[in-house]
């Protein structure tokens, strides 16, 4: 038997001495006997809590269902029985474990300090606790024992929405640099005998794509590294189903995303005793972030919820916190709108642009949206291959400039918005003409261009100000611009910052602040500007950007069966406001009511010449609009429950009820039904079983009657949730809009 005695030397709280012991290869862990103290991160429904060691470091004791009794979480071990033998190991779970200590497993942080030193200890030194916002912000303080380099983990506990957010800051005062190897958000801890892993990953055209697979030992990571289109092969959310694969209305499920709009990454770690860590974060990769003395880094929001029952009530949560604190203007008002970017591509002049406004009006949407193709005249804009930075009205095109389209608008009745790509330039610009060093570019190697285009270098406040102004002088120019479409068709390739110089391992990091920084200044100027976030699709759509923007483009894939698939994935994290969906040209073969269904499920707009439209079309359509209008608070700030999957069915259906229980609008779909399959009743969710509810089937096309059997009855609530409406066909492309009115 070998023995040992470490000595731990914790000033803030108490001498503490540990003798370990080595027992046959076999630690055991002899702590002193004061009480750690507990820091309970609590919602109405959930409890994270944390407990200090006997050797001063925090310590994770508990993430579950909230606790009767918080006094009771004292009884929870911060070293508890681990390793095969049972006993004789113990396990902790370290709240923000280090790099070179005794971290066997991935660490949240990692640091090269001044002297050149690998390891980082980190001491609990004291916590705080305040009221903001909604919600309970707890901060603890952590330091090292022999450096000075201080982590702040944050806690923000939001009670009624069930969601926390969570992130860390990091910051020293050593006498030179430190070099952040990595640099998580969180790092959150959870037991239980197997964990099922829910991805949302595709590509251009399928984002959000879900799959499931089960977490074994060691790690799975879903990351990216595309610097600014960043999401373009992963949504930055993720779904642990545990102890079973999650379900929509049962079982424990933990559901998040990490808010930030650059790379990122997720990691999951299965460890020797089964039990899984998370660890949000910044993707370190290319990315080792060099820290000046008293330079403090903010790492990006991890926000979560877990869910008792299931990612239904998951995604509920996270729609209602969304609206509440997430998204820019989350609980206002949303534009329908007449975009003109399939219906044109970069071929337009004035006239025609003034005659899709009049199309705008006779559909009944709010708003004209121009796309790109409106700007550049040395290099004009008529393909994407030039004009990216020159945002000066193109003159042929368009004489008069932004001002004549905003006259034009109001002249049609309809409001007016504009696409914008401002963090890019192309080489074919008078920008990159001016100005080459504010370009993230390689100047010794091969340039590579994704869709003829590069990234301006936003860690340069001189740029971030360029691109600030872009939007800063067309509403200065022409207030009366509504709307904005703000794209980014480009990752970052051939990365170098001719501003960062010597802290090139900053520039993933500082662009994606430099970002943040022109969109704050944006918000605080026009907050009641309402824009759309767009990524050459949806590659942009975390909680951090949204922020910012009151809705984002879900992905360019407006075929109505695929949208189907891709706003179902979306739907888990995302409210229907915030999902800006269209109909549009894509699958001819799809009836319009069958686009123009599927796209009312989230913010309505439209993308297509009304030449495409047949009369009757056309009429459906205004009233699908009219529809949405009247049923925006049901549907738009209702709650959302997904009824039958498409990933498990040839269908899919999707209700919305309002909070008051009073309305409730069922939208149904069949995809390619197979031949004589078994057609069950959709069961309603969420309504008052005790209510009796008017069945309507609305959005039908000109002179047809409902075939729907229970078309114009009064029925239960009860009922309709026991038995339901037998709503779906056996036809290909049949889709429902079910209205239900409590009497
Ligand atoms: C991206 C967007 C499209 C459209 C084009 C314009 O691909 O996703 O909606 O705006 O850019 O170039």
């Amino acid at each position: 038997m070998m023995s040992a005695l470490i000595f731990y030397n914790d000033t803030h709280i108490m001498k503490s001495i540990i003798s370990l012991l080595l027992l046959t290869g076999t630690l055991v862990v002899h702590a002193n006997t004061t009480r750690p103290e507990i820091i309970a991160i609590s919602t109405d429904s959930t409890q994270l809590i944390y407990a200090v060691g006997d050797n001063g470091r925090l310590y994770q004791t508990y993430l579950g269902p909230r606790l009767a009794n918080t006094t009771e979480a004292t009884l929870l071990p911060v070293n508890r029985p681990g390793g095969t033998d049972g006993a004789s190991r113990m396990v902790t779970w370290e709240a923000y474990s280090t790099a070179g200590s005794e971290t066997f497993f991935e660490p949240a942080i990692g640091a090269l300090h001044a002297d050149g030193n690998p390891s980082t200890y980190l001491y609990y030194k004291n916590h705080e606790t305040t009221q903001v916002n909604g919600g309970t912000l707890t901060k603890i303080h952590l330091a090292d024992d022999q450096y000075p380099f201080y982590v702040t983990l944050n806690y923000m506990a939001y009670p009624a929405e069930n969601v926390i957010k969570t992130w860390s800051e990091i910051s020293h005062s050593e006498k030179k640099p430190v070099q952040l190897t990595q640099y998580a958000s969180a790092q959150i801890y959870k037991d239980a005998q197997s964990f099922y892993l829910t991805e949302f990953t595709g590509d251009w055209g399928k984002e959000a794509g879900m799959s499931t697979q089960p977490l074994l030992f060691g790690k799975k990571i879903i990351d990216t590294h595309l610097g600014s289109r960043a999401a373009m092969h992963a949504s930055p959310y993720f779904i642990i189903g545990i102890d079973g694969p999650a379900e929509e209305n049962s079982g424990e499920v933990l559901m998040g995303g990490i808010a930030w709009t650059g790379n990122f990454r997720l990691t999951f770690e299965i460890d020797n005793d089964g039990s899984l860590r998370v660890i949000p974060g910044i993707n370190p990769y290319a990315s080792t972030y060099t820290l000046k003395a008293n330079e403090t880094l903010t790492t990006p929001e991890f926000v979560f919820t877990l869910s008792q029952h299931g990612t239904g009530q998951g995604s509920r949560d996270l729609h209602d916190w969304s609206r509440k604190y997430g998204l820019k203007d989350g609980d206002g008002d949303r534009l329908t709108l007449l975009n003109n970017w399939e219906n044109t591509y970069f071929t337009f002049d004035q006239d025609k642009l003034g005659q899709l406004m009049h199309e705008a009006k006779a559909l009944g949407v709010d708003m004209f949206l121009l796309d790109d193709g409106w700007f550049g005249n040395k290099y004009p804009r008529n393909n994407a291959g030039a004009g990216l930075g020159d945002w000066d009205a193109n003159k042929a095109k368009l004489p008069g400039g932004v001002s004549a389209l905003v006259d034009s608008a109001k002249a049609a009745g309809v409001k007016f918005g504009i696409w914008i790509e401002p963090e890019m330039v192309n080489p074919k610009s008078e920008l990159y003409e001016k100005h080459p060093e504010w370009v993230i570019q390689q100047t010794n190697r091969q340039p590579y261009y994704y869709r003829g285009q590069m990234v301006l270098d936003l860690s340069n406040p001189k740029v971030q100000d360029y691109v600030y102004s872009i939007v800063d002088r067309i509403l200065t120019d022409n207030p009366d611009v509504a709307y904005f479409k703000w794209d980014c068709n480009s990752p970052i390739t051939n990365i170098y910052s001719p501003y960062l110089k010597d802290r090139q391992g900053n520039l993933y990091v500082d662009h994606v602040k430099g970002l943040y920084n022109v969109l704050d200044r944006i918000k605080a100027k026009y907050p009641d500007t309402p824009m759309m976030l767009c990524s050459g699709g949806g590659a942009r759509c975390d909680y951090k950007a949204l922020e910012s923007f009151t809705e984002f483009w879900a992905s360019d894939d407006t075929d109505p069966a695929e949208r189907i698939f891709i706003q179902w994935g979306f739907s888990h994290f995302l409210p229907a406001k915030a999902t800006s969906a269209h109909v549009t040209s894509w699958n001819r073969n799809t009836p319009v009511k069958f686009r123009c269904d599927v796209a009312s499920m989230g913010k309505l707009g439209f993308d297509i010449g009304l030449q495409d439209l047949t009369a009757d079309e056309l009429a459906y359509c205004r009233e699908a609009v009219a529809n949405w209008r009247r049923l925006y608070s049901t549907a738009m700030d209702g709650d959302q429950y997904r009824l039958v999957s498409p990933y498990k069915s040839n269908h899919a259906a999707m209700a919305y009820v309002a909070k008051d229980r009073n309305k409730a609008v069922l939208y149904t779909f069949d995809i390619h039904p197979r031949l004589g399959e078994k057609k069950l009743p959709v069961r309603l969710r969420g309504l008052d079983p005790d209510k009796n509810y008017r069945v309507d089937e609305i959005n039908l096309m000109p002179g047809k009657k409902s075939s729907l059997k229970e078309n114009g009855k009064v029925l239960s609530g009860d009922y309709l949730m026991k038995v339901g409406i037998n709503a779906l066909t056996g036809g290909d492309y049949n889709s429902r809009v079910i209205e239900l009115t409590a009497e």
